[in-house]
């Protein structure tokens, strides 16, 4: 048994199920033994997980594209670029290139911060990014708040879906919203039905024509912890752009009816894995992003929206327009155009992906 299996039985044995929000939590993040702790948890094809940054250096230069053309008009003699869950470091370490090579000016009056929770990762990104070193900057988690002020960007690559969520049961027969707890049994982890540990917003404003169709046991998810993360970054961005990457969906109706048991899954090495409760600390575990939920989120906070768009709109329209600038490496390089497909295509990362833009 590993030690993060006997961690988590420790606890279930000694207060009953916990809820999974906090099973998630420990089994990809749980300092040491959590699936983004093991440093053998390699990222691209025949890694254990695969993002647009595994693709090649154009998703970070595209970005980075971008970054300038809106850093260039937020007021200001010194800029952010703040970037949460940077993992290893490599997309920050492909913009950074991108801005110093083509964009020298801005690059001089700019401070790349990231913020990070886990130490182990901060130094795996510490050695990413030795040749930034006067450039870049660690932040404490818990910094983006009103009392840190980031003129420019604060974004994310795939940190919503990779954030703990609580998934909630519909018991029609007592017309309440229950909660998926982890218990155990011999063979293992089980789920455990659980009195709701948590508000839900979302649930209680539903309207009840759509509770009174709803199917016993439909199953949805609420991610606290996303929601927190964006309204702190709302609140610390003061002029630019808050931005994130990441599968998910608008659910419009506040539930989503394409997924009657939720969107939580897992994978292991790109594979699907049919049980969430296994092998944990071994196989990722993560949940679409509910956009209509984080875009209120920011707006509530007073950032108005500027675009939720699929990621193949949002590179194509960059490409275009980087293109016209005159950088044609992206048309003259075989293996750019190539990275180019793989970020845009419906059937890789294009369509599955949205971006969520807001400013202030
Ligand atoms: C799916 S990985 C994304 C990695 C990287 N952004 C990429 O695109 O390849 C999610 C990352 O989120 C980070 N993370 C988790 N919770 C965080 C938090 N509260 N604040 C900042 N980063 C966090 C971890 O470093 C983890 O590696």
């Amino acid at each position: 048994m590993s030690a993060l299996v006997e961690k988590i039985k420790a606890e279930i044995a000694v207060q009953g199920a916990i809820p999974f929000a906090h099973f998630m939590d420990l089994a990809l993040y749980c300092p040491e033994y959590g699936f983004y702790e093991r440093e053998s948890v390699t990222v691209g094809r025949s890694g254990d997980f695969y993002t647009s940054v595994s693709v090649g250096s154009l998703f970070g230069e595209l970005l980075a594209f971008q970054f300038a053309e809106w850093l260039e008009k937020t007021p200001g003699d010194q800029l952010q670029i703040v970037e949460a869950g940077a993992h290893d470091g490599k997309l920050a370490l492909d913009v950074l290139k991108w801005l110093k090579k083509f964009r020298p000016e801005l690059f001089a009056r700019l401070n790349y911060c990231i913020l990070d929770p886990s130490a182990r990762r901060r130094a795996w990104q510490q050695k990413t990014l030795a040749e930034f070193d006067d450039s870049v900057r660690w932040l404490q988690c818990g910094s983006l708040n009103p009392k840190f002020s980031v003129r420019g960007v604060i974004f994310a690559n795939e940190l919503l879906d990779a954030m703990p969520v609580h998934r909630l049961g519909w018991d029609s027969k007592k017309r309440e919203w229950f909660e998926w707890g982890v218990g155990m049994a011999a063979e293992g982890f089980i789920w455990a039905k659980m009195p709701k540990s948590i508000g839900a917003t979302k649930l209680d404003s539903l309207p009840s024509e759509l509770l009174e169709v709803l199917p016993e046991g439909f199953t949805t998810e609420i991610s606290p912890a996303a929601e927190a993360w964006w309204v702190s970054a709302a609140r610390s961005l003061k002029a630019g752009k808050l931005l994130t990457l990441d599968y998910g969906t608008h659910n419009e109706a506040g539930l989503s009816p394409n997924h009657p048991h939720g969107t939580v899954r897992a994978y292991s090495r790109h594979k699907f894995c049919p049980d969430i409760l296994a092998n944990a600390g071994e196989q990722d575990i993560t949940a679409n992003v509910d956009f209509k939920v984080i875009q209120q989120c920011g707006e509530a906070e007073g950032v108005r929206t500027e675009a939720f768009i699929s990621q193949s709109q949002f590179l194509t329209d960059i490409a275009s327009r980087m293109m016209a600038s005159g950088n044609q490496s992206l048309v003259e390089s075989p293996k750019k155009s190539r990275e180019l497909q793989t970020l845009i295509h419906p059937e890789h990362l294009g369509r599955a992906f949205r971006v969520l833009v807001q400013s202030s």
